[in-house]
C-alpha cells in the first residue's frame, strides 16, 4: 500500500483512505469525521473534580514497517513537525527493510522495603525458605492473572544502606500478560507485606510497583542503506557519519542527552497517549534506564559502517505497556487508535512504540547534522504561529506561507501579516 502525499490530502480524504484500507470501521470513520471523542460523562468517572474534556491533535504516521509488517501509527501531540518527521523517517527506513524488534521478557517488578530488621541473616534465610509460600499468597491475592496464564513467579531481595539506615528490600516479579500490571502488583505486594513483616521481624515502609520495568525490555533496530538517506552518496555518507557522532555526543554529555531523548519521546509519548497507556510510567522507566551506566545518556546508538554504506540504529527501552485495562476500554479515541494499529497485543504495541522512538530520533538527528532543525520544524510551526496571532481558518495557509518567506518568523511578524492581509482584502 502506498501513502505518498497522505499529508497533502484533506482530513476527510485521510479518514476515507483509512476506511478503504479497512484500518477503521464505518462507525469509527464516522466518529473521526464528526470528531466524537471521549464522552464527557465517562470522563467524569475517570478522574476527580472533573469540569470538561481537554482536546489534543490526533494524527497518523501512515506507514511504518516493523518486523516485516506494515502499520499505521496514531499519534497524539501538540508539537508541529513531530508527525511529519516520524513519517519521513519511517518512509526512509522502510526502503531499507524497516525495523526489527526483540522482546526479551515481559514482566513487572514490585518492591517492599523492610526496615528495623533485627537480624538480616535470619530474615533473608526466612524469605528464601518461604519463597514458594509467599508466591502462593501473592497469586491468591490476584487469581484472575493466574487464570490468564500469568502470575507471581519470583521473589528476590537486596540489602541497601547508608550511614543512617539499612533496608532489606524484597522484589516480587510478576508475569502480567496483557496488563500494565500496577494494580496486580500492588494487590499482591500488599497481600504478602504482613507475612514478610512477621517472617523477618521487621516493619514494612511501603509496598509498591516499581516503574523501572527492567524485565520488560524491548529492542528496536534498523539498518539504513545510505542511498535512502540522500541520493547524493557523498552527502549521504557525511550525514551517516555525523549521525554516529551525534549518538556518541549524546552518550557523553547529559545536556545533549536530555534533548536527544526528548526527541525520542516526541514519538514515544504521542503513541503511548494515543494508545491509552500511562506515559508517566514509560517516561519514568526510560529516563531511569538512561542512567544505568552511572550518568544520564542518550538512549539510542547509531553506527555507520563505511565499508557496507549502512547506518545501523538501535534502541533498548523498558516498555511497561498494556493492551487492556486502565482507560483503554473507556476512551473512544483510544479504541480507534487500537483499531488503526490492528488491535495489537502488549508485546506488539511495545515494539511499535520503541520503533517509533528510533524513527523519531533518526529524523531529528538527520535534520540536526545537515540542514539544521529549524528549516523543517519552522516550516510546520508557521501554521501554529499564524493561528496564535489570530489568523482565521481560511487565512492560515497564506499567512504561514508568507511567514516562511519573512526574515523574522515570529508572532509579531505573523500579526503584521494578518493586518496587511486584511487591508488588502478591504
Ligand atoms: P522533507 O525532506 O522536506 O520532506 O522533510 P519531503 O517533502 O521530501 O517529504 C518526505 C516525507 O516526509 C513525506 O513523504 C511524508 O511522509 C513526510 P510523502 O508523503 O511525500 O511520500 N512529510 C510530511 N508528513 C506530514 N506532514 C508534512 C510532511 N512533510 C513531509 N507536512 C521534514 C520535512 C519536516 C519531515 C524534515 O525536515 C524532518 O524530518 N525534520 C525533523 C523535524 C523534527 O525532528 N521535529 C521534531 C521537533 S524538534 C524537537 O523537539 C526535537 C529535537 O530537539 C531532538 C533532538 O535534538 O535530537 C530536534
Amino acid at each position: 500500500m502506498t501513502f505518498t502525499g497522505f499529508y497533502k490530502k484533506t482530513r476527510k480524504e485521510r479518514i476515507e483512505i483509512l476506511k478503504n484500507l479497512n484500518l477503521i470501521s464505518d462507525e469509527h470513520s464516522h466518529e473521526l469525521l464528526e470528531n466524537i471523542t471521549l464522552d464527557v460523562d465517562v470522563a467524569g468517572n475517570m478522574t476527580e473534580n472533573h469540569i470538561a474534556t481537554f482536546a489534543l491533535p490526533f494524527g497518523i504516521v501512515p506507514q511504518i514497517l516493523v518486523n516485516n509488517k506494515e502499520y499505521s501509527l496514531p499519534m497524539v501531540t501538540e508539537e508541529p513537525s513531530v508527525v511529519a518527521a516520524a513519517s519521513n523517517a519511517s518512509k526512509i527506513i522502510a526502503k531499507s527493510g524497516g525495523f526489527e524488534t526483540k522482546i526479551l521478557d515481559r514482566k513487572m517488578i514490585g518492591q517492599i522495603a523492610l526496615y528495623d530488621v533485627e537480624n538480616f541473616e535470619q530474615a533473608t534465610s526466612k524469605i528464601e525458605e518461604n519463597n514458594l509460600y509467599l508466591l502462593q499468597i501473592a497469586n491468591e491475592a490476584h487469581p484472575s492473572i493466574v487464570k490468564r496464564g500469568g502470575g507471581a513467579c519470583d521473589i528476590s531481595w537486596k540489602i541497601l544502606e547508608d550511614d543512617e539506615v539499612k533496608f532489606l528490600v524484597v522484589y516480587l516479579t510478576v508475569d502480567v500478560k496483557e496488563a500494565m500490571g500496577a494494580n496486580i502488583l500492588n494487590n499482591m505486594l500488599e497481600a504478602i507485606k504482613p507475612y514478610l513483616e512477621n517472617l523477618t521481624n521487621s516493619y514494612a515502609l511501603m509496598a509498591i510497583l516499581s516503574n523501572y520495568a527492567t524485565k520488560s525490555l524491548v529492542t528496536a533496530s534498523c539498518k539504513i542503506k545510505i542511498q535512502h538517506i540522500d541520493k547524493d552518496i557523498e552527502k549521504a555518507k557525511e550525514i551517516a557519519k555525523k549521525i554516529e557522532l551525534a549518538s556518541k555526543f549524546a552518550k557523553l554529555d547529559p545536556y545533549r542527552a536530555a534533548t536527544h531523548n526528548k526527541g525520542i519521546f516526541n514519538g514515544i509519548d504521542a503513541l503511548v497517549i494515543a494508545s491509552g497507556n500511562d506515559w508517566r510510567a514509560v517516561e519514568a522507566a526510560c529516563h531511569t534506564y538512561a542512567t544505568r551506566n552511572g550518568t544520564y545518556e542518550g538512549l539510542s546508538t547509531w553506527i555507520f559502517n563505511k565499508n557496507e554504506n549502512i547506518l545501523s540504529g538501535e534502541i533498548t527501552l523498558p516498555m511497561p505497556i498494556a493492551s487492556v485495562g486502565g482507560s483503554i476500554g473507556l476512551n473512544n479515541s483510544v479504541k480507534i487508535s487500537h483499531e488503526i494499529l490492528g488491535n495489537p497485543d502488549a508485546k506488539t504495541l511495545a515494539s511499535l512504540i520503541t520503533a517509533l522512538g528510533l524513527a523519531q530520533n533518526f529524523a531529528a538527528l538527520k535534520a540536526l547534522v545537515s540542514v539544521g532543525i529549524q528549516q523543517g520544524h519552522m516550516k510546520l510551526h508557521a501554521k501554529s504561529l499564524a493561528l496564535l496571532a489570530g489568523a482565521k481558518a481560511e487565512e492560515v495557509e497564506i499567512i504561514a506561507e508568507k511567514l516562511q518567506e519573512s526574515k523574522h518568523m515570529n508572532l509579531e511578524t505573523a500579526k503584521l501579516l494578518i493586518k496587511e492581509n486584511k487591508e488588502k482584502i478591504k
